[in-house]
């Protein structure tokens, strides 16, 4: 099947690609920087938010993977408008099903109107549809601990639950999804545990070497009550394998004849953790593929 994925250069979207093109299918990736097309992905330039290049990217496509996100700050112009433009390309040119990646907790709790709209126009398309609403990731995290590290001790609330997955896992979940057709369904994904604060926090610094004191404090807010309702973790199956802890202490890669099988199923390999080094190779073929960097 030939399948499109937009965001493909993103945290999640790095782990897709690898998983697709294992599983046979052909892949077109959409980004806003031009790539040369190689290692078995067909590169297309586009542009979601001004819709440059989108009618192209859909073209004889028979599934979409729609990962691309503006986060916080281009929601509105990505997820809302973007996810729009997409969905009508789309329909005009008979794609067969559009699977949309959400978070868990985009109906139930604050500060998720994007992405809750943006599973409304995929339903509402009238084309074949799936969402599938996945759980913090572990790179986001790492980022989040990574960016607290920097006060001289760590603000911890005990009561706020976690659950991160980890994008292979998804990626996984995706590929299946895809395989199967469309479920007009919207599907949740979570990690295999759920952690509080602390516990996440202190995984964290013992992998990273770092010694914190843990202030105990309690967020105030709306989302944070969201949060410690569990509007954020899901009890759905199946779930997310790799933990937390294996995230943060892979195992050194072992030595392998079969380069794609290597940098796919091993999910701790550093080429699956990307985001440590951005020039390092993530998949290939025979001829080695590089990922695509901006230039
Ligand atoms: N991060 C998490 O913890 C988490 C948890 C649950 C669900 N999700 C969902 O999973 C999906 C993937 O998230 P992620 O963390 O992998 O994203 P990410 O790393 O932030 O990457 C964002 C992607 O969106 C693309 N993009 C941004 N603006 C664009 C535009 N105007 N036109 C076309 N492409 C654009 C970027 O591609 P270029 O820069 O190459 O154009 C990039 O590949 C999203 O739907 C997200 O909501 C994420």
């Amino acid at each position: 099947m030939r399948i499109l994925v937009t965001g493909a250069t993103g945290t999640l979207g790095r782990a897709l690609l690898p998983v697709l093109l294992k599983a046979g299918h052909r892949v077109r990736a959409l980004s806003r920087t031009r790539h040369e097309s190689r290692g078995g992905v067909e590169w297309m330039w586009g542009d979601l938010a001004s819709g440059k290049g989108v009618a192209e990217a859909v073209r004889q496509v028979e599934a979409i993977a729609h990962l691309a996100t503006g986060g916080r700050k281009g929601g509105a112009q990505v997820d809302l408008a973007g996810t729009r433009t997409l969905v009508a390309a789309a329909r005009a040119t008979g794609v067969a099903h559009v699977l949309l990646t959400s978070v868990v907790g985009a109906d139930r709790a604050p500060g998720q109107r994007h992405k809750l709209e943006a599973e409304r126009l995929v339903k509402e398309s009238g084309m074949a549809w799936t969402v599938v609403r996945a759980t913090p990731f572990h790179q986001r995290l790492d980022g989040l601990l990574r960016d607290f590290s920097v006060l001289p001790v760590l603000p911890v609330d005990r009561s706020l639950p976690w659950q991160p997955v980890h994008v292979n896992d998804v990626a996984l979940r995706l590929a299946a999804l895809l395989a199967g057709g469309p479920a007009c369904a919207v599907i949740e994904y979570g990690g295999p545990q759920v952690l509080d604060t602390e516990e996440l926090a202190r995984i964290w610094l013992e992998a990273r070497h770092l010694r914190r004191p843990c202030l105990p404090v309690r967020f105030p807010g709306r989302l944070a009550a969201a949060q410690r309702a569990g509007a954020f973790t899901t009890d759905a199956e199946p779930s997310g394998r790799i933990t937390w802890h294996d995230y943060l202490f892979p195992p050194p890669p072992a030595p392998s004849d079969d380069f794609a099988e290597e940098h796919t199923a091993s999910p701790t390999s550093p080429a699956n953790q990307p985001e440590h080094d951005p020039s390092r190779h993530v998949y290939g073929g025979d001829e080695g593929y590089q990922r695509p960097t901006r230039g």
